[in-house]
């Protein structure tokens, strides 16, 4: 493996200059979705919104042998692994050849990382100074970084509400993560159907809207993960309402560390920022339209 030094743990936005080879340590459905378990001994603990880069060490490639690049995925949840070392889940939605053969993975196999990478999600009161809780919304695989998001603020004590928006019951890969010990959904966690077969009948955005037309909405930031459109929805609405907003963005990336300019996307006023490194996670009012600049 490569042994440049790791940087210190916490220490966000900066790629460390090491792949590592990590063990799968379990692959586990979640609502159509898969849940897989890499143990990562070396690195440092990774903050809600990071990145890592992935790829399987075997089979990694196409038919005709030509190698795929690593896949960005999100870090769902982290925990201390047994015998040292940090368990990270990701969750996976195979739309391609990528992110079929990492959901294919399994136990004991291995992967090679790089990460954490990119930003984190800001505090709320960093968001905006009066700012006493948060709103998290996510959409399908979209939950990922939410979901450790919702931990870290469950941790800390700070206020907040989840909404989820999913196609239907089928639908609702990730949801798990957002359950407690027991396996009961958080009480905190508020779900849209598009065909009301779980929670209100609806998209999520619907969830939003009375919370944001609300006296005390600029009390709360919005910390949003989910499909381009529903970002855009998100991001039109909260400034609509003068409402602080972080959105988790997705560009196809090939490096993920600032080299490739492969990520890039134009800022609002001239110019552009590599997602990796400048996001994946930026302020609403540093984006001019998701759908057009970041589908
Ligand atoms: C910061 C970041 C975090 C991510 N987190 C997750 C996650 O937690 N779970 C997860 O399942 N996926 C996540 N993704 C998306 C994932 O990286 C892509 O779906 C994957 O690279 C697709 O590779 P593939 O070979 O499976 O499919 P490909 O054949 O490469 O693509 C399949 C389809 O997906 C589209 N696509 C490819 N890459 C992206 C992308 N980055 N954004 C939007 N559309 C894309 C292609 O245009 C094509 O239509 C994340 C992406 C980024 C940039
Ligand atoms: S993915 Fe290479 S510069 Fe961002």
């Amino acid at each position: 493996m490569d042994s440049a030094p790791l940087p210190r743990p916490g220490a966000a936005s900066r790629a460390p200059f090491g792949r590592r080879r990590c063990e799968v340590a379990s692959n586990r459905d979640s609502g159509g979705y898969r849940v897989v378990s890499l143990v990562d001994r070396e690195g440092p603990e990774p903050e809600p919104g990071q990145f890592y880069m992935l790829a399987a060490a075997t089979g990694w490639g196409a038919r005709d042998g030509r190698a795929f690049l690593p896949r960005a995925i999100s870090v769902a949840e982290t925990m201390p692994a047994a015998g040292g070392g940090i368990r990270l889940d990701f969750l996976l939605d195979a739309v391609g050849p990528g992110t079929g053969r990492l959901c294919d993975l399994e136990a004991g196999e291995g992967v090679w990382i790089v990460g954490p990478l990119g930003n984190a999600f800001a505090s709320p009161r960093e968001v905006a100074p009066g700012a006493a809780g948060a709103v998290l919304v996510g959409g399908g695989v979209g939950g990922a970084p939410l979901a450790l998001q919702r931990k870290r603020f469950a941790e800390r004590g700070i206020a907040h509400r989840v909404l989820l928006g999913f196609r239907d019951r089928a639908h609702t890969g990730g949801l798990d993560l957002f359950c407690g010990s027991s396996g009961a959904l958080c009480p905190e966690v508020r779900l849209a159907t598009e065909d009301g077969s779980q929670g209100v009948q609806g998209r999520v955005t619907d969830l939003l809207l009375p919370i944001l037309a609300g006296d005390d909405a600029a009390s709360g930031v919005i910390y949003t993960c989910g499909p381009p459109a529903m970002l855009e929805a998100i991001r039109a609405l909260c400034a609509e309402h003068g409402v602080s907003c972080e959105l988790a963005l997705e560009s196809p990336m090939a490096c993920g560390f600032g080299a490739c300019f492969g990520c890039a996307v134009p800022k609002p006023g001239g110019g552009f920022l590599r997602l990796c490194i400048d996001g994946p996670v930026l302020r609403g009012d540093a984006v001019e339209e998701v759908s057009h600049a970041y589908a």
